[in-house]
């Protein structure tokens, strides 16, 4: 990043990265709100179409700031919503190779079971054994990965890889070189810092980050929510952007990223803390249509 070589918090809509040079960021990882989802984003969007544009304009602007060759990750799944599925993975990757990046991976995020947050739909069959009745539990979500043309491996000095290198040991002993990650997820109910965030656990972050990008390189999470991906970089030495238009979620980031306490994960001077104008006049309008929705149910 030329511009600014500090981590920052840009309070913005990311349809519009402005703070951010063309090719600046090393690595994307993310997960963008979830299509109106039933407990955390009810009628966040009015139609699929409007979610998918946002997507489209976010994918865009990524474009232009990754570097060449870098990967974009996000952890999506399909939504359900009122008996009916929305095809957000099939949808999603279908943008981000319209607007010229490569389809890399798919990879496959199975959730404990017991761990789900949101509807049981397999008792159905139990009360109507027959056939027609099968509605599984949804135990997984998708990260997709995504990179932006060809990576040049030569352009990487040496010292800088060996300061990077992966340690094999973690990554037989976890299994990272299978396309099924195994990763508990984060439960907000019981925790109050992500409670209504739906935050994704610091593992998803901790392996991308380490598997697609070097020491000091810059993380972006165009998606903030309580910050876990910026967290998990400046732990494992990349400089982090995130962005998020809630900004009632400043305090949240600020006290995942341990702000003014002594075992700080580097100084709170390290970070730039940007509210754009037009951040308040979004919330506003957010909230009418979410009050609006809802009275018309
Ligand atoms: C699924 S959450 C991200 C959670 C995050 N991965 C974490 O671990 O806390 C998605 C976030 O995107 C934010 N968001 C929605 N639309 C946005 C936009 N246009 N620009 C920036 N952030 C946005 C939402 O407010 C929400 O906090």
């Amino acid at each position: 990043m030329s511009k600014n070589q500090k981590n920052m918090l840009i309070f913005g809509d990311a349809q519009d990265m402005k703070e951010l040079d063309d090719n600046s960021v090393h690595l994307v990882v993310t997960s963008p709100p979830y299509f109106n989802a039933p407990f955390d984003y009810p009628d966040l969007f009015e139609s699929y179409d409007e979610f998918l544009e946002l997507i489209s304009n976010v994918a865009k602007e990524l474009k232009r700031v990754l570097d060449r060759g870098r990967i974009a990750a996000f952890v999506v799944d399909d939504t359900l919503i009122k008996g009916k599925k929305y095809p957000v993975v099939a949808d999603i990757t279908k943008i981000f190779i319209e607007k010229g990046f490569k389809y890399r991976e798919r990879i496959v995020w199975v959730k404990p079971e017991g761990y789900i947050r949101i509807s049981r739909r397999s008792g159905v069959l139990l009360q109507h054994p027959y056939p027609m009745y099968y509605y599984p539990d949804n135990l997984q979500e998708s990260i997709l990965i995504f990179q932006n043309g060809d990576f040049d491996y030569r352009k990487i000095p040496k010292e800088l890889k060996e300061e990077s290198k992966i340690d094999i040991q973690e990554y037989q002993r976890e299994k990272w070189y299978l396309s099924v990650w195994q990763i508990t997820n984060v439960l907000p109910i019981n925790n109050r810092l992500e409670k209504g965030i739906a935050a994704f656990p610091e593992d998803i972050p901790y392996r991308l980050i380490k598997l697609f990008s070097y020491k000091g390189e810059t993380v972006l999470d165009p998606f903030m929510g309580s910050g876990t991906t910026l967290k998990v970089a400046v732990e494992l030495g990349r400089r982090a952007v995130g962005y998020e238009i809630d900004i009632e979620l400043l305090e949240v980031v600020k006290k995942k990223l341990k702000f003014g306490q002594r075992t700080l994960l580097g100084d709170p001077s390290d970070f730039e803390i940007i509210i754009r104008d037009d951040i308040k006049h979004l919330r506003t309008q957010l909230q009418e249509r979410v009050t609006k929705n809802s009275r018309g149910k």
